[in-house]
């Protein structure tokens, strides 16, 4: 059954399943997210059950009001400085497409955070999933909508495929505005620092906060999705490339280009009609938000066109171009990528 139009009726329901523990899927701006009452520590288990995902990934709690954040966060445990920064990120950038890594407290499920003392919290623009985390607990815990270590959805249809019989409802809101993850961003220490590069660019972020750094190893010792290497993958093999000359020509194969203008390159090169099967551009024009916004669908589109494997082109570094080609690089390791999830991805 469990596609729905998102409407009041559809949302109301949807509230009613998080408050008896059940999982629903709800848009967001960036991408659709396997939601359960971030209270409800059964609910939670269920959400690494559904995601085959492994318990030392911490989740991210969506709120719907700034007010709910106390509820949370334990500001006592934030000096000064970065009190001022929460203050300044929650003023400016929220609701949108930013995690802010924050001291939590003690109500909040060790389920919710790996037992991690600090909890990423999101204030998420999407209507309909503030219409969905207002009529519930006010804490929605959501990861994005797909099976660990998969493409994530940015349509409805996206996660019925993938998810569709292990979850009571999911709501349809139409494509997903931004198209890649939240920007994840600790500021729980002395030095802000971007765990995950994602919907909000570092440029943006350090006009409001000053400095930040990336860390996108491990080395705080957790391994969080977005920090595994393989990670947003296809199930079929992919490459990237930052060359649009190394990108081959092949006629069982599908090439991604990141604007027209590359496209046209590699034709003119190759003086000779394109033998891969399939091309797609993310954006015509080489517009990063439509390139970011098209990211995921391209890639689910194209992985089920059945061809050997997918070339793909690196989009500009820089602003959201960073969380476009984090993606792409992580999409492209597909050896770590556990076969037991995947059984028809065979690294070559
Ligand atoms: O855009 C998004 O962020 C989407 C939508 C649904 O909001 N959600 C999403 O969730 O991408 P997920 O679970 O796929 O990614 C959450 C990221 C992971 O990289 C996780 O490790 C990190 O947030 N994270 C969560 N809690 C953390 C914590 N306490 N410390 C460090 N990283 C944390
Ligand atoms: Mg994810």
């Amino acid at each position: 059954m469990p596609l729905l139009k998102a409407n009041d009726e559809s949302v109301r329901q949807a509230a009613a399943v998080l408050a008896r523990g059940g999982l629903v899927a709800f848009p967001t701006e960036t991408v659709y997210g396997l939601g359960a009452d971030a209270y409800n520590p059964a609910a939670l288990a269920k959400i690494f059950e559904v995601k085959k995902r492994p318990c030392f990934d911490p989740l991210i709690v969506h709120i719907a009001a700034l007010e709910t954040l106390e509820k949370i966060a334990d500001f006592s445990l934030l000096n000064t400085t970065a009190r001022k920064r929460l203050f300044e990120l929650a003023e400016n950038l929220w609701p949108g497409p930013l995690t802010i890594i924050l001291p939590k407290q003690k109500t909040i499920p060790d389920l919710a955070t790996s037992g991690l003392p600090t909890v990423a919290v999101r204030l998420p623009e999407n209507k309909t999933a503030r219409q969905l985390i207002s009529l519930s607990s006010g804490a929605v815990a959501a990861p994005s909508a797909n099976p660990f270590g998969f493409l994530s959805p940015t349509r409805a249809e996206h996660v019925q495929d993938m998810l569709g019989e292990k979850i009571e409802i999911i709501l349809d809101g139409g494509p997903s505005q931004v198209g890649v993850e939240s920007t994840v961003l600790d500021i729980s220490g002395d030095q802000p620092r971007i765990l995950r590069p994602g919907g909000v660019p570092k440029e943006t972020i350090e006009t409001f906060i000053g400095a930040t750094a990336f860390d996108l190893t491990a080395a705080s010792g957790i391994t969080a999705p977005g920090q595994l290497k393989s990670h947003y993958a296809p199930r079929t093999p992919f490459s990237v490339y930052d060359k649009v000359s190394d990108m081959p020509n092949e006629s069982d194969s599908a090439l991604l280009f990141f604007d027209g203008a590359s496209r046209d390159e590699w034709l003119s090169e190759r003086n000779t009609t394109p033998l891969a099967a399939i091309t797609a551009v993310l954006s015509e024009t080489g517009n990063l938000l439509e390139a970011a916004a098209n990211l995921f669908q391209t890639l689910h589109d194209l992985d089920k066109k059945g061809v050997r494997r997918i070339h793909g082109q690196f989009a500009p570094e820089g602003g959201l171009g960073v969380a476009i080609n984090d993606r792409l690089r992580r999409a492209a390791y597909i050896d770590v990528i556990s076969p037991k999830y995947f059984p028809r991805l065979k690294p070559e």
